[in-house]
């Protein structure tokens, strides 16, 4: 910072340039391109507009309403009905590691707001947030608060974004900007099976892997609102903070309320650019006790197995079975605890189910250790059955609003983990399991959403309830480091960077069918990093489609995430259970190279998906072909990320199909199989990776090593 009317913050490749303005909020001059030059005064270029306010208010890094400012506010609150107006008469810039902390300081509304801005040179992410304080002697009440307003380029074209819905997670979407705002709401209470709050805005002409792209996702389990608008002036302001429902936030004389953060970054290099950004900022924000990522341990989880239906010695040999295959991690899912015989009952009783275990869990664990696996149970702690003891003894712990009858969902309700005595009973539930038994691993999920979210005072307990889960979860992680955890609901319902930083895993859909599942977590990809992507081996027909793939393909499908099984070995053919050991194989040699480098997503053509994990040096390239091809020939794929790579030797490991053809038997594929050829980095840029043909829903993996 050397002039000191610019606060500019730089990473490696992106720059964030700010204006003081007076003693009001400073306005935005840059998010994108490192820039090392400053840039003049604003008010010496801006030019004038009619029909206007002799008070400028170019764009804010906290804008607000009523003094002027017609766009997007970054705050609406009142007094009673009074103080609506907010304007800073103060604004004190204090710098951080790398970033600033602004201070503003509204006398006449009587109010703070610090507003910080942190930027990560490693991952070029920006990370925002927003805390207000009462400064007044009467309750103020909040009713928005953007944890960052962020300014977008002239050139803004499209708005990436994803929708979804249980078993049909990250459906792509792709809008034009809007003529004047687009927004996305959510009011579930949780995340949602949309996937994390977070949006992606391409500039013109930018692709995959070139061209400027902005992204953001707010670090938050529960409520969100994201907003792109454009002032009539033609600014573009992008906005990410909690959606927060009436009457939620009243902030006491002194009292604070801090927003979620929001990552925030720009990338030349397209949309892979800008989601390596985010994979760095998650895996920087943890969770890994001693700060070390052990390999991915492969899974079998016993839920499409079984079911409820457990018997302590089926489930004791679909663990040898499991271990014969060479599995790593045994999870018992749903159905293991005091009365547990269907999904009407028995959530909140968390103690194991007498007459399906009469000696309770330990001699499982026990057997799952000896056979030199990990064990990891199942939970659902934030929630509760009305058949249960839990519920007969605390009507009053779940989420209502006195008068009204709350909404069951898959007949439960939602405990409010806003009061202390639940998360106080809960820890002691979960802190006896993981003390009495050898348990490596919580799958905790939460299988529904939040309706009515209403706490003993009969306000809105949304921000509560994320955060009571939150405290309860980093109770349970300081009490037991070395336990980890699986966030699930329902599938993908709760994947963001908020939960990420206490977790260590997504289950990332119910379904599991390989077709649905490919794109489902090129979605996830777009956020998360492929180490948390649970991804499975299921059954055929897939249980939440119907249709059936090959083995082959299903493994390949799961390669690239955290590897698991989730069907019962007993029910494989010879070949099958072959298939499945030898890419099982495939993944533990190459788990290193998946999950610790970068990700690559792209298309080639007549629909050919790849993905390549690692660095350009060595990695890890899947193509996939979902549907049968309609060339006769299948076309060279472009790498555009090797282009400066010398030289790469190609080795095709496997060919993922129902049915292998005569075409990967030709010279080429076979040296490829064999010792691997030897590629110019720009050719395979430029001009291409020969491809053998691929049927519908097969795959090809290749390793490519300098
Ligand atoms: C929903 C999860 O997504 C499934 O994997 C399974 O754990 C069930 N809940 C159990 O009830």
């Amino acid at each position: 910072m050397t002039d000191p009317q610019i606060i500019a913050l730089h990473g490696t490749a992106m720059s964030v340039v700010l204006e003081r303005a007076g003693n009001d909020a400073p306005v935005w001059r840059h998010w994108g391109a490192r820039i090392a030059s400053m840039p003049l005064p604003l008010a010496d270029g801006r030019s004038r507009t009619t029909f206007a306010l002799d008070i400028d208010q170019p764009p804010a890094v906290v804008p607000t309403f009523g003094n002027g400012g017609f766009g997007p506010s970054a705050l609406l609150a009142h007094r009673d009905g009074c103080d609506f107006v907010q304007q800073f008469d103060t604004s004190d810039i204090e710098p951080t590691v790398n970033g600033v902390t602004i201070h503003l300081h509204d006398s006449v509304a009587r109010l703070t707001l610090e507003q910080s801005l942190t930027i990560d040179p490693a991952s070029d992410v920006l990370t925002l947030s927003a805390r207000l304080t009462n400064t007044g002697d009467t309750p103020l009440d909040l009713l928005w608060l953007a944890a960052g307003t962020l300014p977008l380029a002239p050139d803004s074209a499209a708005i990436h974004s994803f929708t979804g819905r249980h078993n049909a997670e990250f459906v792509a979407t792709i809008e034009p900007m809007p003529k004047q705002r687009w927004r996305r709401e959510n009011r579930r209470g949780l995340t949602g099976h949309a996937g994390p709050p977070g949006v992606f805005v391409a500039t013109d002409g930018a692709t995959m892997h070139q061209g400027a792209v902005f992204a953001a996702q707010l670090a938050w389990s529960g409520n969100h609102l994201i907003e792109v608008a454009r002032s009539d002036d033609g600014d573009w302001t992008l906005m990410l903070g909690e959606w927060l429902a009436p009457g939620e936030i009243r902030l006491a004389p002194g009292e604070s309320y801090r927003t979620p953060d929001v990552l925030a970054t720009w990338s030349v290099a397209g949309h892979n650019g800008a989601t390596q950004n985010f994979h760095a900022a998650v895996r920087a924000r943890g969770p890994w006790a001693k700060g070390q990522m052990p390999p991915r341990k492969v899974h079998i989880n016993s839920w499409e197995g079984f079911y409820f239906d457990h018997d302590a010695a089926q489930v004791m040999a679909l663990a040898d079975r499991a271990a014969a295959l060479g599995v790593e991690r045994f999870v018992l899912d749903d159905g293991w605890f005091k009365g547990r015989c269907d999904d009407r009952r028995a959530l909140g009783d968390w103690t194991p189910d007498p007459v399906k275990y009469p000696d309770g869990l330990g001699p499982l664990a026990a057997h799952v250790s000896g056979l030199g696996m990990d064990f990891g149970l199942w939970v659902e702690p934030e929630m509760v059955n009305s058949d249960s003891d839990l519920y007969r003894a605390h009507p009053e712990w779940a989420l209502a609003i006195d008068g009204r009858t709350p909404p069951t969902a898959r007949h439960q309700l939602v405990l409010d983990l806003g009061r202390e005595a639940v998360r106080d009973h809960l820890f002691a539930a979960l802190d006896r399991l993981l003390t009495d038994l050898p348990i490596a691993y919580l799958k905790w999920d939460h299988n529904r959403d939040l309706a009515p979210a209403g706490g003993g005072d009969g306000r809105a307990g949304y921000h509560a309830q994320v955060l009571g889960t939150y405290a309860l979860i980093d109770r349970l992680r300081t009490a037991h480091p070395d336990v980890e955890i699986e966030a699930c609901a329902g599938g993908g319902g709760r994947i963001d960077a908020g939960i990420a930083t206490r977790t260590h895993r997504f289950w990332t859909s119910d379904n599991i069918d390989a077709v649905s599942r490919t794109d489902i977590q090129r979605g996830y990809l777009a956020f998360m990093p492929p180490e948390r992507m649970g991804s499975h081996v299921g059954t055929t027909p897939a249980h939440a489609t119907g249709r059936s793939q090959s083995m082959a393909f299903r493994c390949a499908t799961a390669l690239t995430g955290h590897f698991g099984v989730e069907l019962d070995p007993a029910t494989l053919s010879t070949t099958d259970a072959a298939t499945l050991t030898e890419w099982m194989g495939h993944y533990k040699a190459l788990r290193e190279t998946l999950h610790n480098g970068r990700v690559w997503r792209g298309s080639g053509c007549d629909g050919l998906l790849w993905q390549a994990h690692g660095e350009p040096s060595d990695m890890v390239l899947l193509v996939t072909r979902l549907a049968p091809p309609t060339l006769g020939r299948p076309q060279p794929l472009r790498l555009p990320m090797l282009a400066d790579v010398a030289s790469l030797r190609v080795t095709l490991l496997a060919v993922a199909a129902a049915t292998i053809r005569t075409p990967h038997q030709m010279p080429l594929f076979a040296a490829m199989r064999d010792e691997g050829v030897d590629f110019g980095g720009d050719w395979l840029a430029n001009v291409g990776l020969p491809i053998p043909a691929l049927q519908g829903e097969s795959a090809a993996l290749f390793q490519l090593r300098r």
